[in-house]
């Protein structure tokens, strides 16, 4: 039995992560840090000061409803969350007009464990801060641990810590009624191959779900944002998106209770084209037989969303409409691969590679 939740707060969590996971439906993670988002705005010559973020976050959430045909939520960073729209209206407020949920992220970022390696902090007031984002409009939260394969990582310090710091992120964050998105993202960087890839990705979802279950993490109210299977950026030759999906969906059925609603991969550094493209390999795989894959499998995609969206605005709100329609047919492209039925092909931009060594978010 699980002790730390009434029965009606299982509910609410449910119902959060249900409508999540409606089909077809993935996450958009806006929730770049002032870091990030300088690196992006750079690129296309924009100041990176707070008005600019206000305006580009304000078209990415100024739609209307049809986006929701596709994207179910949108994780924010804290100063996103508190902006208004140019009318007065909270973020949050526009989006829950438009039928998409909003996400915070709560983590505030990496700091070293070893020489090679990080852990996640973020946990001082961590609790008081999620109620304040509850009662603000959120309904569900992200917080990104990281582990690195090299020959001698991910340690066995690493994958404990990380799954630890994870599990109680997640409970604090279920006990404030909102639902905990569990990223540990297995980077890939480096050259290594597809299996040792799998075999180290399955070694961290194991842990991550042992420590889940040991601190009574309701799973049902959870999601799980893993790393596609891939070999690594920097391997040649690539593997190939169908041994990439083969590979996700073997280390998934090995590791993830069939409690967990949902799977909603990050797209890594991937292009646009290949996250897109993968997602979609893993959902056909997935449909030939659905009993052993019982959890929607979709995206929280941030640069596989937002790379040829934000080429196209170009730090100029006169191409708001524009930059809309072109964030609408990714998530389009992204939808259809969310059900293994992605067909089109993609323009040049898609394809640009979106690799950032050691990201960080
Ligand atoms: P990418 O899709 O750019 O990897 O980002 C997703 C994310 O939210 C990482 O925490």
């Amino acid at each position: 039995m699980n002790s730390f939740l009434t029965e009606s707060q299982q509910k609410e969590l449910s119902e959060i992560a249900n409508k999540l996971t409606k089909v077809g439906r993935g996450i958009l993670a806006a929730d770049e840090s002032t870091g990030t988002i300088g690196k992006r705005f750079s690129a296309i010559n924009c100041t990176n000061n707070e008005q600019n973020r206000r305006l580009y976050r304000q078209m990415l959430f100024s739609s209307g409803k049809v986006l929701s045909n596709y994207i179910s939520g949108v994780i924010m960073y804290d100063e996103t969350f508190w902006q208004k729209s140019d009318e007065g209206v909270s973020f949050p407020e526009v989006l829950r007009g438009n039928g998409i949920l909003t996400g915070i992220k709560v983590d505030l970022g990496v700091v070293s464990i070893n020489e090679l390696e990080t852990t996640t902090q973020g946990f001082d007031n961590l609790d008081k801060r999620c109620a304040e984002y509850k009662k603000a409009g959120a309904d569900f939260a992200k917080w990104r641990c990281v582990l690195t394969i090299t020959d001698q990582t991910p340690s066995e310090l690493a994958i404990v810590t990380n799954s630890n710091v994870l599990a109680w992120y997640a409970k604090i964050c279920q006990r404030n009624g909102i639902v905990p998105i569990v990223e540990p993202e297995v980077l890939c960087d480096g050259t290594h191959s597809l299996e040792r890839c799998e075999y180290v990705t399955t070694k961290v979802l194991a842990a991550v779900y042992k420590a889940l279950n040991d601190q009574d993490v309701f799973l049902e109210g959870t999601l799980l944002k893993p790393n596609m299977v891939t070999s690594g950026m920097q391997a040649n030759p690539q593997s190939s998106f169908s041994d990439n999906a083969t590979a996700t969906l073997r280390t998934l059925r090995r590791t993830v209770p069939s409690a967990v609603p949902g799977i909603v991969f990050l797209s890594g550094g991937f292009s646009e084209s290949d996250s897109t493209n993968i997602l979609n390999e893993i959902n056909k795989q997935a449909n030939t037989d659905r009993r052993m894959y019982p959890w929607s499998l979709s995206f929280s995609y941030g640069r596989a969303l937002q790379h040829s969206v934000i080429r196209t605005w170009n730090g100029d709100c006169a191409n708001n409409n524009l930059a809309v329609a072109q964030l609408i047919k990714r998530a389009n492209a992204c939808s259809d691969a969310a059900q293994g039925v992605h067909s089109g092909t993609d323009d040049a931009s898609a394809n640009e590679s979106l690799f950032v060594a050691k990201h960080v978010y």
